[in-house]
């Protein structure tokens, strides 16, 4: 169920007019519904559940990167998340928003020596390592902390998870995981390294998938691998899938998250049964997108409209730097006027203030509008704010979540004078 719907011609987020939120807080500003989180969320846990798992044989992971809030993560750390973190700098926002760093795994193909230090010193649960050459570099750090590292390997199964290039990441062609013909050697060093634990196993094929055919064929190579490892007496205690349920921006289908999940469980099950006698094996997930994707929406303003002889343009007071992902993907965005109009649509090109021929949020969408008129680009929620920038020294938008008919600001706008105060002009002379 959508928790943006219109009610008597105005869209609402949950029970509160998107209206009511630009007239407190300005545009552009980024809204959440906190109902959509704890649904969204709820789809993987209640799977779980259904599927005979409690906490300790399952676990999600939410995926800092899509939506790094501190009241988004601390939302869902209360719902019993953990945390899929790329960077020291995700894990001190997890520790700032009440995160459990024990249900924190570190993800990312760059850690330095620094970042692998701090998450050592919080007890983080697992490092989902790369390449051998960050296997030795966490063995060293761990050795001189007289600590010993939780690994997983992520392992590339070269499936094609059928997505866009840039957000595909499963193939032999990537930069990501360890490819898996190599993957037994690198577990045999990992094994053989003093302050290494070898604890699981990893991958990530890619993001907005819509069929979890890709997924589970992953699994299969995933089970040989472990199957093969434990011959040789390594043995997996966790097996993480990653994440890359997709969602629907336009017409797409994403497959459900409780039907991918009965099938990946019932998948695990008959394999066990098989191979490990009922030795259990804990599930993890990754998932970023599905969770918050569609629980958020940006709010923006028009400023003008410019009707031309080959294009009319509905100049927005959000731009590129607010959300990227058209400018940079080509991705699709739903456009709806927070409040609807009965007549006068036209076709428009929306686009940001930014002086760049690229930035637009969305392109030919017929609709009835005047200056002034507030705009929602729906399925935000994911890879929107946290991919923004300050191009143009624009500030970033705010932040607000809504609850029931509540409006709570989450992050403030930024002001410009934040924008330069790290920098400093050459002493005179
Ligand atoms: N785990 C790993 C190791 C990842 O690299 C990612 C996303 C996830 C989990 C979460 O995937 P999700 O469930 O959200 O699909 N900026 C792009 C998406 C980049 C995805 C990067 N990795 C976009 O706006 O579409």
């Amino acid at each position: 169920m959508s928790h943006f719907s219109y009610k008597n011609g105005a869209l609402h987020a949950e029970n509160l007019p998107l209206s009511e939120i630009a007239r407190q807080f300005g545009s552009p500003t980024y809204v959440y519904s906190r109902a959509a989180l704890v649904e969204n969320f709820s789809a993987y846990a209640d799977a779980c559940r259904a599927n005979g798992r409690d906490d300790k044989s399952a676990l999600v992971c939410y995926s800092v990167k899509s939506n790094s809030n501190l009241a988004v993560l601390n939302l869902l750390g209360s719902l019993g998340s953990g945390f899929d973190i790329v960077s020291g700098g995700e894990l001190l926002r997890v520790i700032a928003a009440g995160g459990d760093p024990r249900k924190v795994i570190f993800s990312g193909v760059g850690k330095s020596a620094d970042e692998m230090r701090l998450a050592l010193s919080h007890d983080i649960l697992c490092f989902n390592v790369e390449s051998t050459a960050e296997l030795r570099r966490l063995n060293e750090v761990a050795g001189e902390m007289g600590k010993q590292a939780p690994v997983s390997l992520r392992v590339n199964p070269n499936v094609d998870a059928k997505t866009h290039p840039y957000i595909s990441t499963g193939l032999r062609e990537n930069k990501f995981g360890i490819a898996y013909e190599e993957a037994l050697d690198a577990y045999r060093t990992a094994a053989a390294l003093p302050h290494i634990r070898v604890a699981g196993i990893d991958c990530h094929i890619g993001s907005q998938l819509l069929d979890d055919a890709p997924l589970l064929e992953a699994l299969e190579r995933l089970i040989e691998l472990i199957d093969r490892l434990e011959k040789e007496g390594i043995v997996i205690h966790h097996l993480d899938i990653g994440g890359g349920i997709g969602i629907t921006y336009d017409q797409d289908k994403p497959v459900a998250v409780g039907d991918y999940l009965s099938r990946l469980f019932a998948r695990i099950d008959t394999w066990r049964r098989l191979s490990y006698a009922g030795k259990p094996i804990q599930v993890m997930f990754e998932p970023g997108r599905s969770i918050v994707g569609n629980a958020g929406i940006l709010l923006t303003r028009v400023e003008y409209l410019k009707h031309g002889a080959a294009k009319n343009f509905a100049i927005v007071d959000a731009a590129m730097n607010d959300l990227m992902r058209p400018a940079m993907y080509e991705a699709w965005h739903g456009v709806q006027p927070v409040q609807q109009r009965a007549d006068g649509a036209r076709v428009y090109d929306i686009v940001g203030p930014v002086c760049e021929s690229g930035d637009w949020l969305a392109r030919e969408r017929s609709l009835a509008i005047e200056q002034g008129d507030l705009l929602a680009i729906m399925s935000a929620g994911a890879y929107g704010m946290t991919m923004s920038s300050n191009y143009n020294t624009r500030g970033r938008a705010a932040e607000v979540m809504v609850d029931g008919d509540r409006a709570h600001l989450i992050r403030k706008r930024e002001d410009a004078g934040a924008l330069f105060a790290l920098e400093s002009v050459l002493p005179r002379g």
